[in-house]
């Protein structure tokens, strides 16, 4: 694994191919991403720099601009540049000085990379599952769908975030962003995000952090750093103020211990959980308020639901959830990843990058 030659010739053929099978043929793929460890006893400027070592630079900077030009309105750009000087001011500890890090190992202002970290924030399409079988064993799964995927797929990594050389945590992200959509604290919670757009979002996540709300996955991050507990894990997922509305999937060890948090930048709208003894032993979030239906433009969560009651409750587990992940449309062309796993079995914790023609 490691440096990315050629990456645009090798798509292009790639796509070629596809082509050629014909119409009709469901083209496809997965593989597992790139495995890092990021000591966290290390400071925060130099802790990605074994991992940014593994990339080559000149292929993340295009992936960098790729991402910007596609999702950063000119506005943001103008704002957010002139704040990167004053970074410490903005950002709190370790993000700044991790940024700050990733920014000068690529070769990239840090204005540019403050603004990619935004930047994932504002597009993020998901599929969330949480579940319980017949014995009160708890799965999370989550597709994570981004409409510029192309880019995004071969910076997926699975990061092993160790202290005092032990997993402290493990969450997946793309190379250069440091919040986290997806992670798992050993023997305590998972946790997953998917985007809630209440429109205006570049708009309301500026002003919000310029008044020193945090971004949403930073807040996950922090909640897997500090959090001893699924109880104080989902406290602080449901009252930490944030810049962005979002569904927050929360897992723990114990039957029940399981819930979709509605959140809007404030604090929480909503609290579903799961509720095994009452038929709820499985709750789909995807982008939209669970009590309210889909668009019928976009409803994967239908299609989900179908799925995971064709599955049944005692037939759930790791790799029947991944199958539902896979299925049309709740996986799509746009599907990144898929991860699915479990806190009481964090060895079982598996990533896989999807490509669906
Ligand atoms: C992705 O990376 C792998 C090796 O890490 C490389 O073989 C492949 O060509 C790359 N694909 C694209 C589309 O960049
Ligand atoms: C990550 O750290 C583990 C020990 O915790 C080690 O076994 C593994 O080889 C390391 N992987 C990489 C990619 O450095
Ligand atoms: C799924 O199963 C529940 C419980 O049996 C049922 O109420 C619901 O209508 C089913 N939904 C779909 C989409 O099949």
């Amino acid at each position: 694994m490691g440096r990315l030659p050629g990456a645009a010739c090798t798509a292009w053929a790639l796509l070629l191919l596809l082509q050629w099978r014909g119409p009709g043929v469901l083209a496809g793929g997965s593989w597992a991403p790139m495995h890092c460890n990021v000591s966290l006893d290390v400071a925060p400027e130099l802790r990605w720099l074994p991992v940014s070592a593994r990339f080559d630079p000149a292929y993340l900077r295009a992936a960098l601009a790729g991402v910007i030009d596609s999702v950063v309105p000119k506005w943001v750009h103008a704002v957010i540049r002139p704040i990167a000087e004053k970074l410490e001011l903005y950002v709190p500890e370790p993000f700044a000085g991790e940024i700050r890090g990733l920014c000068k190992a690529v070769g990239v202002n840090v204005g540019d990379g403050l603004l990619l970290n935004l930047a994932y924030e504002s597009t993020a399409f998901c599929t969330s599952i949480i579940a319980q079988d017949i014995y009160g064993n708890i799965y999370h799964g989550r597709n994570l769908d981004y409409p510029f995927g192309d880019i995004l797929r071969n910076i997926t990594i699975d990061v092993d975030f160790l202290r005092n050389g032990e997993v402290q945590y493990t969450g997946t992200t793309f190379f250069g962003y440091i919040g986290l959509w997806t992670g798992q604290s050993p023997y305590k919670f998972t946790v997953s995000g998917d985007e809630r757009d209440s429109g205006r979002w570049w708009e309301n996540a500026i002003a919000a952090f310029l008044n020193r709300d945090v971004p949403v996955s930073w807040l996950m991050r922090t909640v897997l750093s500090k959090a001893d507990s699924y109880q104080t894990a989902s406290m602080m997922l449901a009252q930490t103020p944030i810049i962005a509305g979002v569904y927050y999937i929360i897992g723990g060890t114990k039957p029940n211990e399981g819930m979709v948090i509605t959140r809007n930048r404030r604090g929480p709208v909503d609290i579903w959980p799961l509720d095994a003894m009452d038929g709820g032993w499985y709750r789909v979030e995807t982008n939209y308020d669970h009590w309210k239906p889909p668009p019928p433009s976009d409803d994967r969560r239908t299609p989900a639901i179908k799925a995971m009651n064709a599955t049944g409750q005692e037939n759930i587990n790791l790799k029947s959830l991944y199958n539902v992940l896979s299925m049309y449309p709740i996986m799509n062309k746009d599907t990144v990843y898929t991860t699915v796993m479990s806190a009481a079995l964090p060895e079982r914790y598996m990533t896989r990058v999807r490509f669906q023609k």
